[in-house]
C-alpha cells in the first residue's frame, strides 16, 4: 500500500515540478510491479522487467541450481515457465498451490516456450495439499473422473479449455445475431406459460411458506421458463429480428447424456418469412458462423480436445463445416427408416415420434453431416405450429436439425399467425382463454413468423465430440443431482 502511495505521489510531483533535480524521490521509490495475464506474457514480444504473474502451479521441476514452475492463469491452455534460483524453492510450491511471482520476462532458449519468466521473488498465496488433492500432476484425468469434482474441476486442463470454449462460443452467438439484425430480448426466467405444452415444469413458490389453496404469490401458478419463445413472438409484431440465449429449465426425469433438468437455450424470431428454408438458412448460418469463430478464438483449446478427449472428431467437424446441410421432410425420414435393415427397439410407422435411434441412423445415412428434417405429423407439435393443411398425412411446418453424435440440436417451427385456425387449436386444448393474449398478437398487425431454439450445451457437444452433456456445463442439474 505504502509502495503504491509513493508511486502516485511520483506521478503526482512529476506534473508539477519544474526543475529536474525534483525527480531525485524516484531513487527512494520502489516501483510496483505491471501484472501481466499468462496470455499477455506468452504472447509478449520484448523484454519486460519487474513483471508479476499471479496463477496456480500446474508443475513443479526442481534441478540442482534451478527450479522450474509453469503457472497457469485461466487465460489460455498453455502455462508460463517461471524459472528461479534453487534458493526460492519451497515445500509449499506444489501442483495446485496459488503463486505470485514477480520478475523478468525474457526469451526462452526452448523454441515451443517462446518467452519465461525469471523469478527474483515467489510467495505462495494459497497451499495445495497434493495428497488430497484429487487431480496429481502427471496424470491424464477422464471427463467422468473429474465430473465428481463439480467444485475443482475447473482447474484441470481440459475442464479449463471447455469453460473458455463455452465462453467464447457464447460471445460468437451474440455476435451472429448482432452482425445479422437481430436484437437481444432478455425474456423472464419466471413464466406463467407452458410453452411447448409438454408439463415438464418447475413451479416457483416462495420458500418457508405453504401456500394456501388459490393463492399464489404471483396470484397465478408460476413456473420456470421452458422456452423464451412466446415472449420472442410478442416482440416479433414489432421488430422483425430478435432473439434470446439464456437459462431454461425442464423437469425432464432423464439422466440421459443429451439431457439437463436446466440448460441454456437460443432462441430466434424472424418475421415476414416465406418459408422453413428461411429458418434452415439462419440455424446452419449461425452454426457454421458461430463454429467458425470458435475454432479461431479458442484453437488451442479445441485441440486439446480433438487431440486427447475426442480424438477422430476433428474429421467429422470439418465435413460439417464443409458441406450445406441436407433438407429432408419427416415422410421422407419415414421411408428411409423403413427400408432400413437396421432393428430398431422403437417404431417408424408414420406418425410416431423420432427417437434417438432414429435420429442417429438418418444422420449417417446422409454421411455424418447434419440434416434437417421438415414437416412432422401435425399431432406431434405444440399449439403453435403452422398447419400444413396438407393430406392424407396431417403435417405442421415444423423443423428439426439433426446432427452427429448428438441428434437433435435446434428445434423450429413457422408459428399459426392465422387467428381461425389458431384459436380453433387451442380451443381443441382447452387454452384458449389462458391464451387470449397470443390470439391478440394475431389480431394487431401479425405476419409469417417463425423461429428456432437451439440447445447451447448441446452445440459445444457437437463441435467438440464430448459424449455427455454434463461434461459442457460448468454445474450440471439433472434429476437426482444438484449438487453445489
Ligand atoms: O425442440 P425444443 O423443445 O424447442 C423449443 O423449446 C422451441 N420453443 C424453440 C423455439 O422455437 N424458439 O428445444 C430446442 C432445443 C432442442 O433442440 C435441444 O437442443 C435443446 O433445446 N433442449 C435441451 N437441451 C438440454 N437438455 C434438455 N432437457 C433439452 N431440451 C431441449
Amino acid at each position: 500500500m505504502l509502495v503504491c502511495h509513493l508511486a502516485a505521489f511520483v506521478a503526482a510531483s512529476r506534473c508539477f515540478c519544474r526543475y529536474p533535480g525534483q525527480y531525485n524521490i524516484r531513487h527512494y521509490c520502489k516501483k510496483t510491479p505491471s501484472r501481466l495475464w499468462v496470455s499477455e506474457a506468452l504472447s509478449s514480444s520484448e523484454l519486460r522487467e519487474n513483471i508479476i504473474i499471479q496463477g496456480w502451479v500446474r508443475s513443479v521441476r526442481a534441478q540442482k541450481a534451478n527450479l522450474f514452475l509453469h503457472v497457469t492463469d485461466g487465460s489460455c491452455l498453455q502455462p508460463l515457465q517461471i524459472v528461479a534460483s534453487s534458493e526460492l524453492n519451497d515445500p509449499s510450491l506444489t501442483f495446485g498451490s496459488a503463486v505470485e511471482v514477480t520478475g523478468v520476462l525474457k526469451r526462452s532458449p526452448h523454441p515451443r516456450q517462446p518467452v519465461e519468466l525469471e523469478a527474483h521473488h515467489i510467495n505462495v498465496v494459497g497451499k495445495c495439499n497434493p495428497v488430497e488433492f484429487p487431480f496429481k500432476i502427471k496424470d491424464r484425468h477422464s471427463l467422468e473422473y473429474i465430473r465428481q469434482y463439480p467444485h475443482l474441476r475447473c482447474r484441470t486442463n481440459a475442464f479449463g479449455s471447455l469453460l473458455r470454449i463455452r465462453s467464447e462460443a457464447a460471445t460468437a452467438i451474440h455476435s451472429y445475431f448482432k452482425k445479422n439484425g437481430f436484437v437481444n430480448i432478455h425474456t423472464p426466467i419466471i413464466t406463467s406459460n407452458d410453452c411447448e405444452g409438454a408439463g415438464e415444469l418447475f413451479q416457483v413458490e416462495p420458500s418457508g411458506q405453504k401456500p394456501k389453496e388459490d393463492e399464489n404469490f404471483f396470484s397465478v401458478p408460476a413456473f420456470l421458463t421452458v422456452s423464451g419463445q412466446l415472449h420472442l413472438e410478442v416482440m416479433s409484431g414489432a421488430f422483425s429480428r430478435v432473439y434470446t440465449f439464456g437459462p431454461t429449465f425442464r423437469a425432464e426425469n432423464s439422466q440421459s447424456r443429451r439431457h439437463l433438468a436446466e440448460f441454456y437455450m437460443v432462441e430466434a424470431e424472424v418475421s415476414f418469412t416465406q418459408s422453413l428454408e428461411d429458418l434452415t438458412e439462419v440455424m446452419e448460418d449461425m452454426f457454421k458462423s458461430a463454429t467458425e469463430h470458435v475454432l479461431a478464438e479458442c484453437s488451442e483449446d479445441v485441440d486439446l480436445f480433438h487431440k486427447y478427449v475426442t480424438p477422430g472428431h476433428r474429421g467429422t467437424l470439418d465435413a460439417m463445416m464443409t458441406t450445406s446441410f441436407p433438407i429432408i421432410t419427416y415422410s421422407e425420414a419415414i421411408e428411409i427408416l423403413s427400408r432400413s435393415s437396421q432393428k430398431f427397439v422403437f417404431p417408424t410407422d408414420w406418425g410416431c415420434d423420432l427417437q434417438t435411434e432414429h435420429e442417429k441412423y438418418l444422420v449417417n445415412h446422409c454421411g455424418n453431416i447434419p440434416v434437417f428434417v421438415t414437416d412432422y405429423p401435425y399431432d406431434l407439435k405444440p399449439f403453435y405450429a403452422r398447419d400444413n393443411q396438407d393430406r392424407p398425412h396431417h403435417t405442421a411446418a415444423a423443423v428439426d436439425l439433426l446432427v452427429p453424435g448428438v441428434g437433435e440440436l435446434c428445434g423450429g417451427s413457422l408459428r399459426e399467425e392465422r387467428l381461425d385456425l389458431l384459436k380453433n387449436r387451442l380451443e381443441q386444448v382447452g387454452l384458449e382463454d389462458a391464451y387470449s393474449w397470443y390470439l391478440d398478437l394475431r389480431q394487431f398487425g401479425s405476419v409469417p413468423h417463425g423461429g428456432f431454439g437451439m440447445g447451447f450445451e448441446r452445440f459445444l457437444q457437437c463441435i467438440l465430440g464430448v459424449d455427455n452433456i454434463k461434461d459442457v456445463i460448468p454445474f450440471p442439474r439433472f434429476s437426482n443431482s444438484c449438487s453445489l
